[in-house]
């Protein structure tokens, strides 16, 4: 009964937006702040949030919406909400409890360390980045059954899928970006794939457009019957690698068989009266974010004003130092050992700020990552949710690039991850977002890449108070370091917060990334003088946050680079 209602809320939701389109050419409304009194959803696409809230309504809990909103954005959003990929799922439960999920893919077992070398020992960029030698084994479908069966409270795992095939069965109108995004990667679809699919077509793509993905549909049903066994078997594990062999790839059945996401102890640090639960290797995310914020706790930095120069030096040399430590002690704790514990003592990162000097920018050639003396036993998405009880969650999920490797699997719908990219090809050469690696990052059979995804939840006095994350490669650890004290120290709402002009240091290349007009010209000639190269890049990231406000008012907040949109009630 319910889900009746749910499908025809959703399905007049398409043909009501169709007919907007229709008529007036403006495909959704798209909003950028909602305050609500007792539960929120924000993602990437109106649909996607929409499906989230109807889960809500009908009984679910934020895991239940977060698996719903996963597989809509699959159908919505196909260049980085996927099954093809792979994410991370930080979950605080009202009582307080915290739980991580580890989705992300994984190397193939046919995998070996140069694989994307060439005889001379060169990187050959193509081979990780783009078809099926650059593919990792897909997480999210295992992911979203692991969280249910852990934390769902609706006991039909196949009613959370259900939105996502009425979506892509029924179709739905591309907006502009998605439109513009097909077109610039059409030659790619072409060059890439093996069978024809719906996304190569002869004519160009335009806002309005209906997408029907029927292949797609067709996939989805066989997980909503079968569950794992759906995916990692069966028909739509038959295509897959149908689709390697087609393309010379090296999965094997025996990787699907053996996948499974992991619950993974969350990284759980203070800021001031804060606390921030985020996620531990193989994200980078967490330990990075903590370790930028622990350094900058002890400067005034309200006092010194957002986005002034003395702020902007500090958090840019966090960043540098923190980017460093990442390159060389950062991997799957699965393969490498992470030290943790040193990497996040307060000690440490005092003595990685003895080398700062407030009036000068430090050379990156100078950093290395620090000396850890005790051994220790363009495209992802990003959603927060928060349940009428409290629960919250903030999931990362990706194909790494825009449509991943640009494989589709075809007959089956979906596209597949180039996630092999994040991976340190070879020692000190960078990936497609300049991050340079080493050892703790080297391909391993079954290793995880190391990720930047930094899907985080912070807490206020021991109460829930932000859940934040964003899709961007390396700049989404700033990203969330950023907004977060954009809340936090500058006093910002959420959507002030989000909306705000960043910037970006990764170690190197050894630059201060700004989004034009972030800094004032003022700021930009002062960190010149201090020897910082500034130099103007495209948007940094894409943040979806929910800030409890208060006076216990939920203010949800999506981001305005994109389609993104915050519903709530
Ligand atoms: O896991 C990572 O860090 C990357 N695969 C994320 C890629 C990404 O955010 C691309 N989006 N713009």
């Amino acid at each position: 009964m319910r889900k009746t209602l749910l499908f025809s809320i959703i399905f007049c939701d398409i043909l009501l937006i169709s007919c907007i389109s229709n008529n007036n050419n403006t495909v959704f409304q798209y909003d950028k702040q909602i305050l609500a009194d007792s539960a929120m959803v924000v993602t990437a696409h109106p649909l996607a949030s929409d499906v989230g809230i109807e889960i809500l309504k009908s009984g679910g809990n934020a895991v239940d919406a977060a698996i719903a909103v996963q597989f809509a954005l699959a159908v919505v959003y196909p260049r980085a909400g996927n099954i093809g990929g792979g994410g991370f799922l930080v979950l605080r439960k009202k009582d307080g409890h915290a739980a991580t999920l580890d989705f992300r893919e994984k190397a193939p077992k046919a995998s070996f360390r140069d694989m994307y070398l060439d005889s001379l020992g060169n990187v050959i960029e193509e081979k990780s980045r783009f078809g099926h030698l650059s593919v990792g084994i897909p997480g999210v479908v295992d992911g979203m059954i692991e969280a249910h069966e852990r934390y769902g409270k609706l006991n039909n795992f196949a009613d959370l899928v259900a939105p996502a095939i009425n979506l892509a069965q029924n179709g739905f109108s591309l907006t502009f970006q998605e439109a513009a995004i097909l077109n610039k990667f059409h030659a790619d679809f072409e060059k890439y794939n093996t069978k024809e699919n719906i996304f190569i077509k002869n004519k160009q793509w335009k806002k309005g457009d209906k997408l029907i993905q029927t292949d797609l549909a067709k996939t989805l049903k066989q997980i909503q019957a079968k569950g794992r066994d759906g995916f990692y078997k069966g028909t739509v594990a038959k295509q897959l690698l149908a689709e390697m062999n087609r393309g010379n790839g090296i999965f094997k059945q025996d990787d699907l068989d053996t996948y499974r996401s992991k619950w993974r102890e969350p990284l759980i640090e203070a800021y001031k009266n804060y606390k921030i639960i985020s996620m531990p290797p193989p994200s980078s995310g967490g330990i990075a974010l903590v370790q930028m914020l622990k350094t900058v706790e002890d400067y005034p930095i309200k006092d010194w004003g957002h986005h002034s120069t003395q702020t902007t030096h500090l958090m840019v040399e966090a960043e540098r130092r923190a980017y460093a430590d990442r390159a060389t002690h950062l991997g799957d704790s699965d393969f490498w050992e992470v030290p943790r514990t040193s990497l996040l003592d307060k000690s440490y990162i005092k003595t990685r700020m003895s080398s700062f000097d407030p009036s000068k920018a430090t050379s990156s050639d100078s950093i290395q990552a620090g000396i850890i003396t005790n051994k220790e036993s363009e495209e992802t998405t990003h959603f927060s949710i928060v349940d009428e009880e409290g629960n919250a969650v903030a999931v990362t999920t990706t194909l790494n690039s825009n449509f991943g490797s640009k494989v589709l699997v075809g007959e089956a719908g979906f596209f597949l991850n180039n996630e092999m990219d994040d991976f340190s090809a070879k020692p000190g050469v960078p990936n497609q977002f300049d991050l340079v690696g080493a050892e703790a990052n080297a391909i391993e059979p079954e290793k995880r890449m190391l990720s930047s995804m930094t899907p985080t939840i912070f807490t206020k006095d021991d109460k829930l108070f932000m859940v934040v994350g964003s899709p961007g490669g390396s700049t989404i650890i700033t990203s969330v370091f950023q907004v977060f004290l954009n809340v936090a120290e500058h006093d910002m709402s959420m959507k002030d917060a989000i909306h705000n002009l960043r910037f970006h240091h990764q170690w190197l290349p050894n630059k201060v990334f700004i989004e034009e007009g972030a800094l004032s010209e003022t700021v930009i000639t002062d960190l010149e003088a201090m020897g910082h190269i500034v130099e103007i890049r495209k948007p940094i990231g894409r943040v979806e946050g929910i800030l409890i406000q208060e006076n216990g008012i939920i203010e949800g907040a999506a981001d305005n680079r994109g389609d993104d949109d915050a519903e709530g009630y």
